[in-house]
């Protein structure tokens, strides 16, 4: 299942690679999957109120006024039909990819099952928002939905046979029945949103809506379909007939066929287990979770750069509870934490020029303390060699860096690269440890740890707080996104940046100015 997954990683990340090219990495739909989602999820609820002026609910008046809809006012609310068609095939498309993609990066272990479990629900009710829908128009289609959807209800043994399918029968379906559809086809994507809204909770700034370009292209593309394949309805339903079903939606009813090899109970035990399994995935198979962030209250000022950055919103900011003359403190609450150690990267207590006091920070990861990082880069330095001394960092999620190892070049890994405070990156060039610092993770636009390439990104820029001093020479610290499918371009990239470290020359020590309180510091 590994290999199978990396596999899948690894292709996702091939094509990925190719969107960016087309799109560029901040446009690529792939990267944008879940906004996306609440997009097209907005233009469906925008365009089914539309449509909802001018549908009747009468039995025969359901079929003329979708027909109004489609051949009268064309130019508007036929073309809001086939938004309202369009956005939610594409609704389910994005959803499907978005399940996958999240499976393959496997971001769904640990704390972070809590998206991933949401997500299950949001598959029924998405598909039970297009069944009703495809019923309302009460075309030969609607009639097929109707019948199948019955048939499958019956199956349930608290749907007794009189229910379901006495709707369906011509003495018995009234006008009243097709409010009570209308009704369940705008409550069941109402709860929908609420499902959507509770799907994201965890995520600190999560990503709902798509970059502009993005939205307008998907706006551009549903506005061309609309008007070259607008949607139109098929004969009217006739109860005396049975449907022959021509132009069934496959991306809503896909299960609908089955039912013709399958008896209902029996596609209720398959689509029953499939849930299951998908609800039971984060802990197939059950795995140890890795120690949590702590919080070491001596160091700690209460500042929130933690609780600003962490992507899972697993840091609160509360009152003081040591005495210490600080009104707050970080509390890392320990159900949320993946250890992806960007709080660690944040806290401006965790600087490797501190050298008077152990190197505690006010937050950190107890099996990858930062302390020991600043071992791990004086021993990687020590063994370094020739003009163009680099040190790599890279990310346990991201590109395999060990292949870029030689005598010039150390690398070390971290959980994320963010988990690396700026303030590193001027402790090695300023203390010589190397002539360069470059920097890899993930591919761009899409972190493991959702805001890690974006807050170090800021912090060198010296847009986000802990940022990267301005002493530090920028062009000593190069960086390349690169992911698993760009292997080759990283090595090409650090090639590169060592060229150009060695057009600038070695870094010398009196390069930057000392600032005052470090006069004392030994040098390590
Ligand atoms: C209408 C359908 C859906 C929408 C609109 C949606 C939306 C989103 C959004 C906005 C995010 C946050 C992205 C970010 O900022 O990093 C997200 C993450 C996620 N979603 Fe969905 N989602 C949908 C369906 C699903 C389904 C069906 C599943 C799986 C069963 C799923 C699993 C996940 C997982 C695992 C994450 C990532 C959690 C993490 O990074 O820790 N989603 N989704
Ligand atoms: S390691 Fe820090 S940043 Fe990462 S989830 Fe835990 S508390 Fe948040
Ligand atoms: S960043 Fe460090 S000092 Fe600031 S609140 Fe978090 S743990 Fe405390």
């Amino acid at each position: 299942m590994k290999g199978l997954r990396h596999y899948g990683r690894v292709a996702f990340e091939w094509l990925e690679k190719g969107f960016d090219r087309a799109y560029g990495p901040d446009w690529n739909p792939l990267h944008q999957l879940g906004a996306l989602g609440w997009f097209f999820y907005w233009i469906v609820v925008a365009s089914g109120l539309y449509l909802f002026i001018f549908f009747d609910t009468g039995i025969t008046a359901a079929y003329e006024s979708v027909e109004y809809i489609t051949h009268v006012q064309w130019y508007a609310a036929g073309v809001m039909r086939s938004f309202h068609r369009y956005a939610s095939d594409a609704l389910v498309v994005v959803m499907m990819v978005h399940l996958l993609r999240e499976f393959v990066m496997e971001r769904y272990r640990g704390p972070r099952f809590f998206a991933w479990v949401t997500g299950v629900p949001i598959l029924w009710f998405v598909y039970a928002s297009g069944v009703t829908g495809y019923w309302l128009v009460w075309d030969r289609l609607g009639q097929y939905v109707a019948i199948v959807t019955s048939e499958l209800l019956d199956a349930l043994p608290f749907f007794g046979q009189a229910v379901a399918r006495n709707f369906l029968h011509p003495d018995t379906l009234s006008g009243r029945f097709f409010t009570l559809m209308v009704f369940i086809h705008i409550a069941v994507p109402l709860i929908l949103l609420f499902i959507m809204w509770i799907h994201i909770q965890r995520h600190a700034l999560p990503r709902v809506n798509p970059p502009k370009g993005l939205a307008a292209g998907c706006l551009v593309m549903l506005l061309g379909l609309s008007l070259l394949y607008p949607a139109v309805s098929q004969e009217p339903a006739d109860l005396a007939t049975v449907p022959a079903v021509v132009s069934l939606d496959w991306f809503y009813l896909p299960a609908y066929p089955l039912l013709d090899r399958m008896s209902g109970a029996l596609l209720w035990v398959g689509l029953g287990g499939a849930t299951l399994l998908l609800l039971l995935i984060p802990w197939l198979p059950p795995r140890r979770r890795k120690p949590v962030a702590v919080v070491d209250l001596d160091n700690c000022n209460g500042c929130g750069r933690c609780a600003a950055d962490c992507p899972f919103s697993a840091v609160d900011i509360a009152p003081r509870t040591d005495g210490l003359p600080f009104s707050h403190q970080a509390v890392v609450n320990a159900d949320l934490c993946t250890s992806c150690g960007i709080c660690v990267g944040a806290c401006p207590t965790a600087t490797p020029f501190r050298r008077a006091t152990e190197l505690i920070p006010g937050i950190d990861l107890p099996h990858r303390p930062i302390r020991e990082l600043r071992e791990r880069v004086t021993e990687a330095a020590r063994g370094l060699t020739g003009e163009t001394r680099t040190i790599v960092f890279g990310c346990d999620a991201g590109a395999d860096i060990e292949r870029l190892e030689d005598p010039g070049v150390a690398v070390l890994r971290l959980p994320c690269v963010a988990a690396l405070p700026p303030s590193f990156l001027d402790y090695i060039l300023s203390k010589g440890h190397a002539d360069g610092v470059f920097l890899t993770g993930c591919q761009q636009g899409d972190c493991f740890n959702r805001h890690g390439i974006r807050w170090m990104e800021l912090r060198i820029a010296a847009e986000r707080d802990p940022h990267l001093r301005a002493r530090v020479p920028r062009e000593r610290v190069g960086r390349f996104w690169a992911g698993l499918a760009r292997a080759g371009d990283l090595q090409v990239e650090l090639a590169s940046f060592q060229r150009r470290l060695k057009k600038l020359g070695a870094f010398r020590k009196s390069q930057v100015s000392r600032l005052p309180g470090q006069e004392s510091e030994t040098d390590a």
